[in-house]
């Protein structure tokens, strides 16, 4: 977002503060996050992490719940779900290695279960709709972590609108970004009210709980960041537009290569091209994914070091069970994150070196 009229926002902003008239760039931001997403309600705050901490408290989660998540996800989405006091509960990945397995999912669902929270990593929604029939059937609330997700749709539904509350992040890399800070959707509006009461102390009401009657947080957006995300989010579907256009040329221009499977999206799917998606079918596919990073090639497992959750050491304590589908999809993830800033020339050179690498690695071994 390096732009002057992304620096105009943030030097008015800035200016501005406290502004004499109570105007507030969050409070803009959310009407107009409200309208983008066509939700009643979205409420900012400092992250994405923060959104799906403050969802899960407007539902209500706490201590003594259970929460199913899929094992195949990021350390955040487990860290917001122990936050409330509440013990995840990893399910593991479908036997075509998209989404949840909704058997496991459902041998897992005890009475203390209260959610499930399908993580579209990379920008898929792979088997949400079956994932929100089973949620309802068994009278869970779904609290979808869209966070690598803006913009990605699945039969027509945009990814955050199915559940009862949809989880973004606006971290710098992200679809819409401000640095660092997030949001949530809903059209609900008891969760609403309750999320942006635990967003600043509880300071405004909810119904059954008036204002200042339970603890909070502090998870506003800071003004500067919410006009810069409001500068970022008139850009939405340019951004959009580049992302999937660069997808489509990093799978043209990478070609066919033995070993390396372009992972196609579901049928009436789609992505955001937050990231373009192989399946490594070599040895060592980790390495090969770190040996890309090293190279420049940022990417989920190389780069960040995405592991299934339930192999994760910070999860040891948790005691979970295996789930070794997750482990496979996730080891063999070559999942390449994309930046809208990136050249064509620039993409010419990543597709370029994962060729080189992925044909080098297939006859080192
Ligand atoms: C899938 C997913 N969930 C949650 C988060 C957490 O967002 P944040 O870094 O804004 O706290 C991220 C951020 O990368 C993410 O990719």
């Amino acid at each position: 977002m390096n732009s002057p009229h992304a620096l105009e926002a943030l030097k008015a902003s800035i200016e501005r503060m406290p502004d004499p008239a109570g105007r507030s760039e969050a409070a803009a931001l959310e009407a107009e996050l409200a309208t983008v997403h066509g939700v009643r309600h979205a409420i900012a705050v400092s992250s994405g992490t923060a959104a799906l901490h403050t969802a899960m408290i407007a539902c209500g989660i706490g201590p003594g719940d259970e929460v199913l998540l899929p094992a195949a996800t990021v350390i955040m989405t487990v860290a917001a779900v122990t936050a409330t006091g509440a013990h995840p509960v990893f399910v593991d990945t479908a036997a075509n290695g998209r989404g949840m397995d909704l058997a496991d999912a459902a041998a897992k669902t005890t009475e203390r279960t209260r959610a499930i929270v399908p993580v579209h990593l990379a920008g898929r929604t792979d088997g949400l709709l079956e994932l929100a029939a089973y949620a309802q059937s068994a009278h869970l609330r779904v609290v979808e972590d869209a966070c690598q997700a803006q913009g990605s749709r699945t039969h027509g539904r945009t990814a955050g609108t199915v559940g009862s509350i949809g989880c973004f992040s606006l971290k710098d890399g992200k679809v819409i970004s401000c640095g660092e800070g997030g949001y949530l959707i809903t059209d609900d509006d008891e969760l609403a009210a309750r999320a942006a009461a635990y967003r600043t102390h509880w300071l405004t009401p909810a119904p059954h709980a008036p204002a200042g009657s339970r603890l909070g947080m502090n998870y506003r957006l800071a003004e500067p960041l919410a006009a810069l995300a409001r500068y970022d989010l008139t850009g939405l579907n340019r951004a959009l537009s580049r992302r999937r256009e660069q997808s489509r040329l990093l799978y043209e221009l990478v070609g066919e290569i033995p070993g390396l499977a372009a992972v196609s999206p579901e049928p009436g799917d789609a992505p955001n091209g937050y990231s373009a998606l192989w399946r490594i079918d070599l040895d060592s596919p980790r390495d090969l994914a770190t040996r890309l990073a090293e190279a420049g090639v940022t990417n989920s497992v190389g780069t960040y070091r995405l592991r299934a959750a339930h192999q994760h050491p910070a999860c040891e304590y948790l005691h979970p069970a295996p789930c070794p589908r997750a482990a496979h999809a996730v080891d063999r993830m070559l999942a390449v994150t994309l930046q809208p800033q990136t050249t064509d020339t620039e993409l010419q050179h990543l597709a370029e070196t994962i060729r080189r690498e992925a044909v080098t690695w297939a006859q080192s071994r």
